[in-house]
């Protein structure tokens, strides 16, 4: 049977981390600059891996958060898990874990930024108690507007 656990990231999983943000994120982040934010902020890094029994099958990374700090407080940079493992409570395990190390550093709130467009995710931040702080005309290369969302922790 294969099962989901929530990890601090490693170095090792950087690799991993940069496809399942790349493939599952509409983003203009590079390999590089996912990698600065990983070196910079690792602390505040984690992984959702699938594990199995069977030891013939290796721990993969199917989900990551990336958190980070900006201007005082905590700050979510990407959050994303692999299609075929959404809507089984793994998005909401990562944002948990980060939200705690965020806690535990005496941050009292997170912001985030995400595309006006991305239904799914807001859906998702509403739910977990992100509240609409305002809009970014312009903010991605594409032009599309971001929405700032804050929680208080
Ligand atoms: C956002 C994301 C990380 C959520 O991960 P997930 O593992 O599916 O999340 P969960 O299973 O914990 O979902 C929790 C709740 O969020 C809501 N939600 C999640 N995805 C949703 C979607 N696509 N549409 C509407 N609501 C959604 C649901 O209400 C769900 O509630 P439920 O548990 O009562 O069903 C995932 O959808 C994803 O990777 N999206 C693509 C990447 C992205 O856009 N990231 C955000 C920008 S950085």
């Amino acid at each position: 049977m294969h099962e989901q656990r929530i990890r601090k990231a490693e170095d090792a999983d950087l690799q991993e981390i940069i496809r399942v943000w790349k493939s599952n994120i509409k983003t203009i982040n590079t390999a590089s600059d996912i990698a600065d934010l990983f070196h910079s902020f690792k602390k505040y890094f984690f992984v959702a891996v699938a594990t199995s029994a069977d030891t013939s099958f290796e721990d993969r990374v199917i989900g990551f958060v990336g958190g980070a700090i900006r201007g005082g407080h905590g700050h979510i940079s990407g959050i994303a898990v692999d299609k075929e493992y959404r809507m089984k409570g793994i998005g909401k395990d990562l944002l948990k874990v980060a939200e705690h190390e965020f806690i535990a550093k005496g941050f009292d709130k997170v912001t985030l930024e995400v595309r006006k467009s991305n239904r799914g995710a807001i859906g998702f931040y509403e739910k977990h108690g992100y509240k609409f702080l305002y809009i970014v005309k312009g903010y991605y290369a594409d032009g599309e507007n971001a929405i700032v969302y804050e929680k208080k922790i």
